[in-house]
């Protein structure tokens, strides 16, 4: 009944929604076991991210009618742990010919907004109304008074129009300091954040600009600010992203990074945050329009991308879903010489979900190891001392790699060329530099996808791969000579 279910959405979405060559008839081989995925249709950035009486609240572009993003509407689900999600009813739907583009949500704890009933905060969204018939965006809110359950658009929308077709991705937080709300958003061709500040959420008054700065190189889109933790010290900086929609440093879409202060009116980057820009989220390609929760337990600061790149988004070669989210990662800065870096760690929770561990330690390795596994759910977590060895290749199946080079400091990660878009194959490396001769990885591999952690986070390569994988193929290959591997733990990672 199940596979008849499912071969039955699969042929319908196959008629009329596939838009081009489909070469895979396995398609749930490529479906991610710990990443999120919707049931079926085609989803886009993560969306009104906050956290409310024990649930993590996960909205993302939606279609409800097929895997081709079109009908943009809210899709919601919720999580106890940022691990096992749960989907629910779509939050917010196409009205009227507007459609429910990017946006942030918030814990409304004093009401300010009018919207609650009772002594229970409100939840409310912020979003952008795109409308279909003319060229045109706008802001508008959305909120709920029963845990994200179901959401009422509010009577007066939009709350902010100033006749732009390119208006969007508003994110909401309250400054503390001046004790209001902040609302940023791009104009997306001007490569312009606009910050905006209210009191109720409902009456915007301008505050100020950001840009252009950095890449320009494709239009702007989902702006997010946030005052991260500086590593070991008391202090904390403000982190001011935008991404870009073309024109990345893999090709096509890509986040970029400013370090600076925030007033509560301003963002002021540092001088070496724009000497050092553009700053670059991630090595790979599939690593976009990521948003953090707001109210996460305990202040931490939690965001997830959409692991994907527009340039070949509609040509994935899965049904009936299309599109993922990349792992969630908590966020810190680190002091560099000549300011401050990003780093991004995957959530500690995530090591509650290892099973079926391998261990193998003060190996000297020249040549091929297996890694035994019959996963393609996995971390792979590494610590290896080059010795003479000139690098070495994990193989994941043929057509993909992560590997390092000692001649050049260079990791990467490699996948073949596939026949569903010319801009899919590729090499993506990042330098780092080995410390005591010594090289620590995280890699986190799951069917379809490869995210590898380097730096203790102040390196992160993000990249999908297309291709049913066997773990059978899986090894770790020196070259050049002795590879000495310290340790190396696998495990099997379980939903
Ligand atoms: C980014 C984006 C946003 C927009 C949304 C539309 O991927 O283009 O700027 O709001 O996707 O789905």
């Amino acid at each position: 009944m199940l596979i008849w279910q499912t071969f039955v959405d699969w042929a319908i979405e196959f008629t009329l929604e596939m838009p081009q060559s489909f070469s895979t008839l396995e398609p749930d081989l490529l479906r991610p076991k710990y990443h999120f995925t919707a049931r079926r249709n085609w989803i886009n950035d993560p969306n009104g991210l906050v956290f409310f009486a024990g649930e993590y609240h996960l909205c993302y572009q939606y279609n409800p009618l097929g895997n081709i993003h079109r009908n943009m509407s809210w899709g919601h689900a919720v999580s106890p742990d940022l691990l096992h999600w749960r989907e629910l009813e779509v939050a917010i739907a196409v009205e009227a010919g507007v459609e429910a583009f990017s946006g942030g949500a918030v814990v409304d704890w004093h009401n300010s907004s009018g919207f609650g009933l009772g002594d229970a905060p409100p939840l409310v969204a912020a979003f952008t109304g795109h409308h279909t018939g003319q060229r045109l965006q706008d802001q508008r809110l959305a909120f709920s008074n029963d845990h994200g359950r179901t959401w009422t658009l509010y009577s007066s929308n939009p709350v902010l129009d100033i006749g732009e077709s390119d208006f969007r991705d508003p994110k909401l937080f309250w400054h503390v300091a001046t004790g209001r709300w902040v609302m940023l958003l791009v104009l997306s061709h001007g490569h312009k954040i606009q910050f905006y500040g209210s009191s109720d959420l409902k009456t915007w008054e301008y505050l100020s600009d950001f840009g252009p700065a950095g890449s320009s190189a494709g239009i702007w889109e989902v702006p997010e600010l946030l005052e991260l933790r500086i590593e070991d010290s008391g202090e904390s900086r403000w982190m001011l992203k935008v991404d870009i929609g073309a024109g990345g440093p893999c090709g096509g879409s890509a986040g970029q990074y400013f370090i600076g202060q925030f007033d509560g009116t301003r963002f002021t980057a540092d001088l070496s945050s724009l000497e050092a820009a553009p700053n670059w989220i991630d090595g790979g390609k599939d690593f976009y329009a990521a948003i953090a929760w707001s109210d996460a337990p305990n202040g931490q600061l939690v965001w997830i991308g959409w692991m994907n790149n527009w340039q070949y988004a509609a040509q994935l070669p899965t049904a009936p879903w299309r599109g993922a989210m990349t792992l969630p990662r908590t966020l810190s800065l680190r002091r560099t010489a000549s300011g401050h870096g990003l780093v991004q760690r995957p959530i500690q929770q995530l090591e509650t979900l290892r099973t079926d561990h391998q261990q193998r330690s003060d190996l000297r390795l020249e040549g091929r190891l297996a890694l035994a596994t019959h996963s393609t759910a996995l971390e792979i977590k590494l610590c290896v001392a080059l010795e003479e060895a000139a690098g070495f290749v994990i193989e994941l199946g043929q057509h993909a790699r992560v590997g390092y080079e000692a001649g050049t400091h260079e990791l990467y990660v490699q996948r073949d060329a596939e026949d569903f878009s010319a801009d899919f194959g590729g090499r993506h490396s990042r330098v780092v530099q080995l410390e005591g001769g010594i090289l620590e990885l995280r890699i986190f591999l799951d069917a379809s996808s490869v995210e590898v952690f380097a730096d203790g986070g102040a390196c992160v390569i993000t990249d999908l791969l297309m291709r049913a994988i066997d773990p059978s193929e899986f090894a770790l290959t020196s070259s050049g000579g002795v590879l000495r591997i310290v340790q190396m733990d696998v495990w099997t990672i379980k939903v």
